[in-house]
């Protein structure tokens, strides 16, 4: 028969499945049912405060495997009737099946992260002192200096000092709420996590405020504006959509190979804000709602840098004549803000920006790797043998990042300061970088030459 601790281990197994997908039922016997309340009541609770804690889904799993092979072992050292090993070996063979089946999901981690925080949200107030404060409109604000809470508290400070706190009715309570299950929703890869999704949305704050957009724009854009900056990564694999169409992963075939990231960074965003506790605009009426819905959608999907150049073209053909009243051109503004702020990385202060290239090629060669593994294409900038940094940023501070903020400048030209130039001092760095490098190699070369050479006389 099966002991006490076997009897816990199992239920514990359960539980977490069950916590994993609420549709698993649990197989324990009846015979069980009536077994010591108490303990399991505090075999519950337990549980209950171990899963508020796990956050990795991988330590999740290895703990569900281990005790697995625990149970296993346990199942044979205990000598249970047949009939009872037989069903033991199925449930073991059913959950085993079950966790392959999941294993290279993304969306493993859905049920949890979704499931609202019923309590106040508890990330310590911090203090923004009045130096951060200002420093938060600036692009050369230092993004490395904070942590997850403290980024917090800037993201919630930005929606209250823009007044969209005020001018929605947008409960504050419900606001912390919704940043930390954004929070909760960024996974912790080298680039794509809560940090960029921070930086892009400090850096649309800075636009807002350095471009005086709230005397062009209604607080409804400046509304659609952040809080596409905060959604647009939202779960990002760290895996390209390139990645995705070519390995042909759930993502890609959920959303036909149309964007599938950006379709899905929009997807949890909404289904975040379907959760009453987590939804900042419980207070609007339908038709404001469905306004923001579409608007956020509509910049979530711009993101995709495939359509970078047929957006950026749309955008030329209006800045000429860009009219404020004209909801297309503003539309096709909005778009071009969140495009820039998503890669301007580039336009920070060089000791906040070199990090990111580092942040980059890390997830690049993740893909990369995983590419040649698979047998599928590999881009040689990904490519840890062919890339460095100067040649990952020459070509797309040149092509794209400069191109793009300079046909902005048209029409905003006091970023030209703050953002375009430190655009082309980067530029000239990299190329100052590349320049050495190449030495470097030239003379590395004629070395191995000389070698091979004296090889040869000899
Ligand atoms: C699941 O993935 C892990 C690494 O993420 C790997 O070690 C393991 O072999 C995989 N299991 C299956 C059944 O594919
Ligand atoms: C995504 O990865 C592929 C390699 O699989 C590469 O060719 C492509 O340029 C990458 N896309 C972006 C936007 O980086
Ligand atoms: C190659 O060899 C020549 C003479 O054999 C020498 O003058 C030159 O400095 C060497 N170059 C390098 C890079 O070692
Ligand atoms: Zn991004």
């Amino acid at each position: 028969m099966l002991s006490a601790s076997t009897f816990i281990v199992f239920i514990v197994i359960n539980l977490r499945l069950c916590w994993i997908r609420p549709v698993y039922t649990c197989v324990c016997g009846p015979s069980y049912s009536a077994y010591k309340e108490e303990l399991f009541q505090n075999v519950l609770t337990q549980v209950a405060e171990q899963f508020s804690r796990a956050f990795k889904i991988n330590e999740l799993k290895t703990e569900v495997t281990n005790r697995l092979a625990m149970l296993e072992k346990r199942v044979e050292l205990e000598g249970m009737k047949v009939v009872e090993i037989e069903k033991c070996r199925n449930d073991i063979k059913n959950l085993r099946e079950e966790m392959a089946s999941r294993n290279n999901s993304n969306f493993l981690e859905d049920n949890k992260k979704l499931t609202p925080r019923r309590d106040v949200p508890s990330y310590p107030k911090y203090m923004l002192s009045a130096q951060t404060v200002d420093a938060l409109k600036k692009p050369a604000f230092d993004v490395w200096l904070w942590e997850a809470n403290e980024m917090l508290s800037c993201l919630e400070h930005m929606y209250h000092d823009l007044g969209l706190v005020k001018d929605f009715n947008i409960n504050p309570i419900t606001l912390k709420r919704w940043l930390l299950c954004i929070h909760d929703n960024y996974k912790n890869n080298p680039f794509h996590n809560f940090r960029h999704c921070f930086c892009v949305t400090q850096m649309m704050y800075s636009m807002i405020c350095l471009c005086s957009l709230q005397e062009k724009f209604t607080q409804v854009d400046i509304l659609i504006l952040m809080t596409a900056a905060v959604c647009h990564d939202l779960d990002h694999p760290g895996f390209n959509n390139t990645y995705q169409i070519n390995a042909r992963t759930e993502l890609a075939v959920r959303y036909n190979d149309i964007s599938p990231l950006e379709n899905h960074h929009c997807a949890v965003a909404f289904q975040i804000f379907s959760q009453p506790d987590c939804n900042i605009f419980s207070n609007f009426d339908p038709e404001a709602f469905k306004q923001i819905r579409q608007g956020t959608i509509t910049l979530i999907l711009a993101t995709d840098m495939a359509r970078h150049g047929e957006i950026l073209d749309s955008f030329k053909q209006k800045v000429d004549n860009f009219d404020y009243t004209d909801e297309e051109h503003v539309t096709c503004l909005k778009m071009v803000l969140i495009k820039c702020c998503d890669i301007s990385n580039e336009v920070r202060p060089m000791e906040v920006a070199e990090p990111w290239v580092d942040c980059l090629l890390e997830e690049y060669f993740m893909q990369s790797d995983r590419e040649k593994a698979e047998g599928l294409p590999v881009a040689p900038f990904m490519d840890r043998e062919k890339v460095t940094k100067p040649t990952a940023q020459i070509g797309f501070i040149k092509f794209v990042l400069i191109p793009m903020f300079e046909t902005v400048m048209k029409l905003f030209p006091q970023i030209e300061e703050a953002m375009v130039q430190p655009l082309r001092e980067s530029r000239d760095r990299y190329e100052e970088l590349k320049q050495i490098d190449d030495a470097m190699n030239e003379v590395q070369k004629k070395k191995s030459e000389n070698l091979t050479m004296g090889g040869k006389k000899k």
